[in-house]
């Protein structure tokens, strides 16, 4: 077993990463689970596979297994999700000093970290995260929000878990779609700050993708450890290393925006597609070699993942792209960061990137590949 730790003062956790750890669920999470019911967030996915799982360890350990199901898409982070759960926690008599276990991928994670970052001004939580994206990304760093009509995530909260348990097993019953596009997270590490996992992945990246385990375990833990220290050293993203891990996400989210945040490109692929983008506009500008940014593409291709945006079959011009931009949450003062690359393993945050030079920069990617 992985065993990572997050290191903030006072509320530092640890990630474990391993097989079989929701058939153990009442072991591993002992120590947070002081009452005989244990109120349990799912989506109703996760639940159908590791409901039963989870629910012999529990009662084997002589508790009382209390489940609140969640349908599963971004439709569950609303008000409406977020009042019916907090309903739902305060008539189960949830304290502040009890836990809740958030059992599935981001959406449950987010939904219910928020919720019990409110809870009786704030309630502990283990996250069990149940898809690859969740289990690298979302389920570690304590980010919990909802979506409003104004846009993705915009209400929520810093609430850090007790305790994360990516249980290795749990991949093996998402849908290959869906563990590709969480690939494209653990690649991302390599190329925004580790040029030797890059390496590592470009090796053997078909064997993690084929869940085989020892590389799988070695995938998802270097993946938590990076974003552990990351997180250790800039939790509230106010220094500008957490901002890093927005690699890709600026041009992902204006191909998420256009193509109205649906299956037609899950988030995970448009993170791909907006890592290609970042490496080949930093080629452009010069600041990377182009054969860095070849790699990336490569890569990702190799991966399964969408690398082309001329192949998106969308109508939007490079203009119209970059206005989804505008609305983006990490405007600051007007002006929009950018996460650029020097080359792979060097991502730094870029204060001078002129959305018309995007623009243009997109319309020659529409157009030439
Ligand atoms: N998913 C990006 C972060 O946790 O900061």
């Amino acid at each position: 077993m992985a065993v990572i730790p997050v290191e903030l003062a006072g509320r530092s956790y640890e990630v474990r990463v391993e097989r079989g750890l929701l058939a153990d669920i009442a072991g591993q999470a002992a120590p947070f689970l002081r009452k005989a019911r244990v109120p349990i967030v799912a989506d109703a996915n996760a639940r159908a596979h590791w409901g039963a799982v989870v629910e012999q360890s529990l009662e084997a350990a002589g508790k009382e297994p209390r489940w609140y199901e969640v349908a599963p898409g971004e439709g569950s982070k609303s008000w409406e999700s977020l009042a019916r759960l907090t309903d739902w926690l305060l008539a189960e008599g949830v304290e502040r000093g009890d836990h809740v276990l958030a059992l599935g991928g981001g959406v449950v994670g987010d939904l219910t970290g928020f919720a019990c970052s409110i809870l009786k001004r704030g309630c502990g939580f283990v996250q069990l995260p149940t898809t690859l994206l969740a289990q690298v990304d979302s389920s570690v760093g304590g980010k919990t929000a909802i979506n409003t009509a104004a846009g993705k995530n915009l209400v929520g909260a810093f609430h850090q878990p007790s305790l994360v348990l990516a249980d290795l097993d749990s991949l093996a019953t998402l849908p290959p779609r869906e563990l590709r596009a969480g690939y494209a997270e653990v690649l991302k590490y390599g190329v925004l700050g580790n040029a030797a996992f890059f390496d590592w992945l470009d090796a053997n990246g078909e064997q993690v993708l084929a869940l085989e385990h020892a590389p799988l375990e070695q995938a998802v833990a270097t993946s938590v450890a990076a974003k552990a220290r990351i997180v250790a050293e800039d939790e509230r993203e106010t220094s500008g290393t957490r901002a890093l891990l927005n690699l890709g996400h600026t041009f992902g989210h204006a191909l998420e925006a256009e193509t109205d945040f649906s299956d037609k490109l899950l988030h995970g692929e448009a993170v791909a597609l907006g890592m290609v983008l970042a490496a080949r506009y930093s080629a452009r500008r010069g600041l990377m070699p182009l054969r860095d940014a070849e790699r990336v593409v490569r890569i990702v291709e190799k991966a399964g993942l969408p690398s082309e945006i001329a192949a998106l079959d969308m109508q939007a011009d490079g203009k119209a792209l970059a206005d989804h931009m505008l609305h983006d949450k990490k405007m600051d003062a007007g002006t929009l960061p950018f996460i650029l690359l020097r080359g792979i393993g060097e991502a730094y945050l870029a204060k001078d990137v002129d959305l018309s030079d995007i623009a243009a920069f997109l319309d020659e990617e529409l157009q030439a590949h």
